[in-house]
């Protein structure tokens, strides 16, 4: 990996419902690059395993399933889709059983190898916004530009809630937020790559911003980075 690959890669990582998935699209469609959403790839390798009804904490059946799991990537629109084993994937990875299992999946090491290999290839497509986890950390560790975008417990709870009302219809705060608390526990506490606040990353508490300051702040200091650097 040359630092050339990473000199225009936006990271951006948090937890779930920091506001990280809205303001990385918007960041990546005002910069004009590809956004990449990392999370997805767990997803989409933990749909599979719902599919196929494979226990997600059993690792040795997931990685067996992986091994036999065709992955296609491609650009559409400045964002990076992929298929699996042939299908578009994108309507359930946000579903009931994947969401709550999609953290069982993202420990499992060989795993993260795997999803870690095919992120850093991304980057040959040209400059992007990724987010995740671990991509200021683990992924792009060079990356010229590092976000952490974290909110209080409460917000995050009430912003997640208010989607799964626009989405499913229902979605009840308390519930939420005990969910959320239950992810952050196994993505902080996981031996490979926790969640953290990668070294050199700019911490941003979106708690009582919009999504529009937090991209407009992104943006502007990409852009004067840019405009003073031969990053382009
Ligand atoms: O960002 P998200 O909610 O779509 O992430 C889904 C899960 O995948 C979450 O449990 C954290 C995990 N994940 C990860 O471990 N590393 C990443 N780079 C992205 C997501």
């Amino acid at each position: 990996m040359s630092n050339n690959t990473e000199s225009f890669v936006v990271a951006i990582d948090g937890p779930s419902a920091s506001g990280k998935s809205t303001v990385s699209r918007e960041a990546a469609r005002k910069l004009q690059v590809m956004y990449v959403d990392s999370g997805a790839m767990y997803r989409g390798m933990t749909w599979k395993a719902v599919r196929e009804g494979v226990d997600v904490t059993d690792a040795d059946a997931v990685i067996e399933l992986m091994a036999s799991t065709e992955w296609e990537f491609f650009i559409e629109d400045l964002v990076l889709k992929f298929t699996i084993d042939g299908e578009d994937p994108t309507d359930h990875l946000r579903s009931e059983p994947v969401r709550e299992r999609v953290a069982n999946i993202a420990v499992i090491p060989e795993v993260r190898v795997f999803m870690v290999d095919r992120l850093r290839e991304t980057a040959e497509f040209g400059p992007l916004v990724m987010e995740g986890r671990d991509i200021g950390s683990v992924v792009f560790p060079d990356a010229r530009f590092k976000y952490y975008l974290d909110a209080d417990p409460e917000e995050r709870a009430r912003r997640r809630a208010l989607e799964l009302q626009e989405t499913e219809g229902s979605g009840d705060v308390e519930q939420v937020l005990s969910s959320l608390a239950r992810r952050d526990k196994i993505d902080s506490t996981r031996k490979t790559a926790p969640l953290q606040i990668p070294l050199g990353a700019k911490v941003i508490n979106t708690t009582g911003m919009t999504i529009d300051e937090v991209v407009d702040l992104i943006v502007s200091e990409v852009n004067a980075e840019r405009a003073t650097s031969s990053v382009s």
